[in-house]
């Protein structure tokens, strides 16, 4: 039987990918995560490959993830990071590309302060380029691993209802889970403070609740944005006890509610805002199944767009 390959080149965002070829990133994502459980981790698949992780921007999750999703495949790799802070953005990319060409990469996988630079990276290079955020653009793999995570726990996406809390409108987490979600027949339902509420989410096909008691009312599962601090410098969110107050994910708001609703957040936590210390801590919360789903679901994106390489 031949094996499912992906129609894509590059993993720029979610918006716009098929269900078929989600469909198949996770299931291969389901196939690494038992490789991640057996006494011996590693595959050959990906041997000879020279994959370079170029971060412009902090991560933990998404870095680390990414470094021991390609070592387990075992890719040579280059970790390449700078604070984003004194980035030029025009000259930064330029240097990329020409940086790429000469150190003859198969694969680039990048984190970046500009929405649409990884769209403009994949231009100039011949190296499959897979985005690790872009700004408030998209984040595709968070949305990927969330999707595992949430197939994993109920067997299925089609149907499931599932709310996003926070700043949605500068989230590329919330971004890329909505395509992604819609695509794969889930419904979607955002809320948080109005402000951040993008005016024109609705034309997506998401609902928007503006009481979060309402969503955990409604929703099987609700994914916890992590509240940017800068933002409540930029004045955008008031302060973290009137937050806490309005959108704080606590046990005394969800044990108001019958029903266990599964919660994940995409890290990192910023505990006694968004999230309760023991609410993050609890059975409901999914949080570090996310996290070993993330290297199993990188394993499976790396494995379909660089396999063919590899293998030629
Ligand atoms: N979830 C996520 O993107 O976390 P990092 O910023 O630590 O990579």
């Amino acid at each position: 039987m031949t094996e499912p390959t992906v129609s894509l080149t590059h993993l720029l965002g979610l918006e716009g990918v098929s269900a078929a070829d989600i469909q198949i990133l996770l299931d291969t994502g389901f196939t690494f995560r038992e490789v991640l459980d057996r006494p011996i981790k590693k595959v050959p698949t990906l041997s000879g490959i020279n994959v370079v992780n170029l971060f412009f921007e902090n991560s933990t999750r998404t870095r680390i993830s990414f470094e021991l999703a390609e070592k387990r495949l075992s890719a040579d790799v280059t970790n390449f990071s700078v604070g984003g802070s004194s980035l030029d953005k025009g000259e930064g990319l330029k240097d990329t590309v020409l940086n790429i060409h000469a150190m003859k990469m198969d694969a680039v996988v990048m984190r970046h302060p500009v929405p649409g630079a990884a769209v403009q990276l994949s231009r100039f290079v011949d190296a499959v380029v897979i985005n690790a955020g872009d700004g408030s653009h998209e984040h595709p793999t968070q949305a990927l691993l969330d999707m595992l995570s949430l197939q994993e726990r109920f067997g299925r996406l089609k149907g499931l209802k599932v709310g996003i809390i926070g700043d949605i409108a500068h989230s590329r987490v919330a971004r890329s889970n909505i395509f992604g979600l819609l695509t794969m027949g889930a419904e979607v339902a955002v809320c948080g403070p109005g402000h951040l509420i993008p005016p024109q989410v609705e034309a997506l096909g998401v609902s928007v609740v503006p009481d979060v008691d309402d969503l955990l009312g409604w929703a099987d599962a609700v994914n916890v944005l992590r509240i940017q601090r800068e933002r409540m410098g930029a004045g955008l969110i008031p302060s973290v006890r009137e937050y806490r107050a309005g959108f704080g994910l606590t046990n005394e708001r969800l044990a108001r509610h019958k029903r266990e609703i599964i919660i994940l957040h995409p890290g990192p936590i910023n505990r006694g805002v968004e999230i309760d210390s023991d609410v993050a801590d609890s059975d409901q919360a999914i949080i570090l199944d996310q996290v070993i789903n993330g290297v199993a679901v990188r394993m499976s994106i790396l494995y379909h767009l660089l396999g063919p390489r590899a293998a030629g």
